[in-house]
């Protein structure tokens, strides 16, 4: 730590220096200020708030309550964490004992903070219809990222970040709307780096720059609304170049920075398996949710240690735990409580195009999805907006939205990223959108408990591309197909 504060204090002379390509936000002067705050549902009363700090703390903690002006009650932690990459230390507290369904405000306890608000979960079986927003393959905006014209892959303009045209611009102006967002996987892109020539011979520092504007610019809705998060391919290593993974400096290999940033925040499991941020799940109202892993962590991961990615990564449970957690987690949910069942991935299995499946991934899991009657699988690492009928085995259920067995599939990878849209390429006959026109996201209604409506939605005007409503009967009460 000592070569690190060294580091930092040294900064200000070598950014003017050496680093003069890496943009990395300002230190505040106040080093208790919290930045890139996040939530998270923690379980059925409680709520996680996450966030980081220039300098580490001896206590995190957090006061809140019902009212602005009376933040009575106090959560702390003494976990304040870093690694050797990094510049910051990761925090939390818990906030337990929540009323559900309230509004709380609360504070970071700093120096240098303020007052913000969220709507605490619904507790399981609550009848109210909700929004769940879902985003994947996000990326920085800006310098170092996506910009509104970067899905013209020949121009990639420099400009300073204004959020007004991108998918987090319009949670931000939508805010109202919804009450929670998931997001399985490629976050900031901070292992993209290179594709910034400026950063060519900076590649240490850039990604962590990348990551600290990522989570800054993400920090006005994760710190607002209650954010899932699960493990992509780019949260590995520090590229996904093969050759040069030998090169990555400790902190920018095996997922480091996600697991830093969440393993205190994402929900316990609580009877068995628990491996958050890598898997989980967790109820909200009429949903059920389960968060997986498609990196690493079932036979022939692709960011496995022998895995095809060549990111030689987890793993990060025993030998098969992440399955039979699945297929616990699923066997044990009581549809009269949570009629829904979604299961969230990064890597999807159905996909238009070619070369796009993830092959090891279905062999997995479709067939544990089928057999305890998963309504919904969402996934992204394609980057555009794909919705399927319900399939099984490459089938379609004859049923198709009225009441099948087989779960209907979304993709939601169009959200932004340096990398550009990719195109839709060939359809399977099952396919009913698709869509690579420009950055959209996947929003999900638990209308009643028969009744799941999904809208894809153009992140620069906020119109509605595709809406589709799945009906499902839901008279079994635990599934066993
Ligand atoms: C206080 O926090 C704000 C943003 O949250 C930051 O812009 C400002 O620089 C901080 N002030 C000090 C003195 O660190
Ligand atoms: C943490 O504790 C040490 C020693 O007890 C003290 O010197 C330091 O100022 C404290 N740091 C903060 C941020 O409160
Ligand atoms: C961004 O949005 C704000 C508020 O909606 C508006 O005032 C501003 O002009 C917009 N900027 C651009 C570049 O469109
Ligand atoms: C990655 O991290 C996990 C958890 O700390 C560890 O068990 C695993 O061995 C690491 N894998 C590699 C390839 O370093
Ligand atoms: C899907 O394929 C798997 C593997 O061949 C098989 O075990 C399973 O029974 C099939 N499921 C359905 C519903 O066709």
């Amino acid at each position: 730590m000592v070569g690190f504060a060294t580091f930092v204090k040294a900064l200000p002379l070598v950014a003017a220096s050496a680093l003069a390509g890496v943009t990395y936000p300002p230190i505040p002067e106040d080093l208790t200020t919290p930045v890139q705050q996040r939530l998270a549902v923690y379980g059925p009363n409680a709520v996680s708030v996450g966030w980081n700090t220039y300098e580490q703390l001896n206590q995190s903690c957090v006061v809140y309550g019902t009212s602005a002006d009376k933040l009575s009650q106090r959560s702390c932690s003494t976990s304040s964490t870093t690694y050797t990459t990094s510049r910051t230390w990761s925090n939390f507290a818990i906030l337990n004992g929540l009323a559900p369904a309230t509004t709380y405000y609360y504070k970071i306890v700093s120096t240098n903070s303020t007052v913000d608000h969220f709507l605490s979960p619904r507790t399981p079986g609550d009848k109210t219809s909700f929004t769940m927003n879902v985003v994947i393959d996000l990326g920085v905006y800006g310098k170092d990222g996506f910009t509104v014209d970067s899905k013209k892959k020949d121009t990639i303009p420099v400009i300073e970040p204004e959020l007004n045209h991108t998918t987090i611009g319009r949670l931000a102006q939508t805010v109202d709307d919804y009450e929670i967002v998931i997001h399985p996987g490629d976050f900031g892109y901070s292992d993209d780096w290179y594709l910034k020539f400026k950063n060519i011979l900076q590649g240490k520092e850039a990604y962590q720059a990348i990551l600290e504007q990522f989570y800054d610019q993400l920090a006005p809705i994760a710190g607002r609304k209650l954010y899932m998060a699960s493990p992509g391919n780019h949260e590995a290593d520090c590229s996904e170049i093969p050759y040069l993974l030998e090169l990555c400096p400790e902190g920018q290999k095996n997922f480091t920075d996600f697991m830093h940033r969440f393993e205190n925040t994402m929900p316990p499991r609580r009877e068995s398996y628990p491996t958050p941020p890598f898997w989980y799940s967790f109820d909200y109202g009429t949903a059920h949710v389960v968060m997986i892993n498609t990196e690493t962590d079932f036979p022939d991961a692709p960011d496995g240690t022998d895995g095809s990615a060549k990111l030689d990564s987890g793993p990060f449970g025993k030998s098969g735990q992440q399955l039979e957690f699945l297929k616990a987690d699923l066997a044990s949910v009581d549809r009269t409580v949570t009629p829904w069942v979604v299961v969230a991935g990064h890597r999807p299995w159905y996909s238009t195009g070619s070369g796009n499946t993830c092959d090891s991934c279905q062999a997995a899991f479709e067939s544990i999805f089928y057999k305890y009657g998963v309504d919904l699988g969402v996934f992204g690492h394609v980057h555009n907006s794909q919705r399927f009928l319900p399939v099984v085995n490459g089938t379609a259920d004859p049923n198709g939205m009225k009441n099948p067995k087989a779960p209907m599939y979304i993709i939601a990878g169009g959200a932004g990223n340096i990398e550009g849209l990719s195109s839709v390429g060939s359809k399977p006959d099952y396919t009913e959108f698709a869509y690579a026109d420009d950055y959209s996201y996947a929003s999900i209604t638990f209308v009643d408990e028969q009744n799941l409506k999904v809208d894809f939605i153009s992140s620069s005007s906020g119109d509605i591309l595709d809406s589709s409503t799945l009906y499902k009967e839901h008279n079994v009460q635990f599934v066993q197909q």
